[in-house]
């Protein structure tokens, strides 16, 4: 039996579990600090995991999974690692937060300092991790657990913040291109709930064909969906013209030096 628990019983916490919880290889039992009411909504289906305010539920975890605001790690960290068993993996997602700053918290055992997004409710979380005093012996196994929730590439700790941009972000994005493409969709008359279906297959095998086809240059595939004089080129003109590419950019690397400020104010 593998035992999980959760600090912090917000959004992400929620998109882990639903990834952890889906189909496990192993029997797992779930518990985790419910703070307050607000997001105790979130929960409403687990009701075989053990929600508690108190920190007894940290005892026998041999994950602990710590997913609360920046601002807040500080506090968390005070209250629950006299509780967290030496050899219990703590598991990070929250951003700017370093392996040096969890050491100095007073955290001891192994420690997964990880960048997944919200994509991991349906284990397609794009996951960056870092690992510090994680050994050969149970590396492949936290390797192994972290991937249910999607994707996981091992990287060094200098690459989180950038990816924390890029990825842990990243969905928003994604999200805010979807609600852009519905509403042309719906100016041109056409139904929300169909666009949506359609817009995000697109844009999923979009993503597809760019991963797949890696060594292909990105402008030429913009240059052979754009032929001249038609409708592509219309699109790229006036967004050309808005500056919004170099918007995007700029927006990205601003949330990427908001991560290193994040992690450096706490
Ligand atoms: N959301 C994402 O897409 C995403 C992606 C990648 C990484 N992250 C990281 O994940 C972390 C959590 O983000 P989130 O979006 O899940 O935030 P959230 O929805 O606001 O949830 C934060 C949770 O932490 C709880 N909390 C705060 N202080 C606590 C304490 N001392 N003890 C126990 N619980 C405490 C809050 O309790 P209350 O219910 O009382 O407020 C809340 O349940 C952040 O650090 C963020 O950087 C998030």
């Amino acid at each position: 039996m593998q035992r999980i628990a959760f600090v912090g019983s917000g959004h992400l916490a929620h998109a882990l579990w639903e990834g952890w919880h889906r189909n496990p290889p192993h029997p797992r039992q779930f518990s985790l600090i419910v703070r307050s009411d607000a997001h105790r909504s979130l929960w409403t289906e687990v009701e075989w995991a053990r929600a508690s305010t108190e920190l007894d539920c940290l005892d026998d975890a041999q994950v602990v999974v710590v997913a609360v605001k920046p601002k807040d790690m500080q506090r968390a960290l005070e209250l629950v690692v006299p509780r967290i068993d030496a050899q219990a993996v703590v598991v990070s997602p929250v951003a700017g937060w370093t392996i040096n700053q969890l050491r100095q918290a007073g955290v001891r055992g192994p420690v997964a300092r990880i960048m997944p997004n919200v994509c991991a409710a349906i284990g397609a979380s794009t996951t960056l991790a870092s690992f510090d005093g994680v050994d050969s012996r149970m590396g492949p196994g936290l390797e192994a657990f972290l991937a249910e929730c999607g994707p996981l590439t091992v990287v060094p700790e200098t690459q989180i913040n950038p990816f924390t941009a890029l990825v842990g972000s990243g969905p928003a994005y994604v999200f805010l291109l979807l609600e852009a493409l519905i509403a042309s969709g719906q100016q041109m008359g056409v139904d929300a709930q169909r666009s949506r279906e359609l817009v995000s297959s697109m844009v999923e095998g979009a993503a597809k064909l760019a991963k797949d086809r890696s060594g292909d240059s990105l402008a030429d595939w913009i240059g052979q969906v754009a032929s001249p004089g038609g409708t592509t080129e219309a699109l790229l003109r006036v967004l050309n013209e808005s500056g919004w590419p170099a918007v995007l950019q700029e927006a990205v690397v601003a949330a990427g030096k908001r991560a290193a400020e994040l992690g450096s104010a706490s």
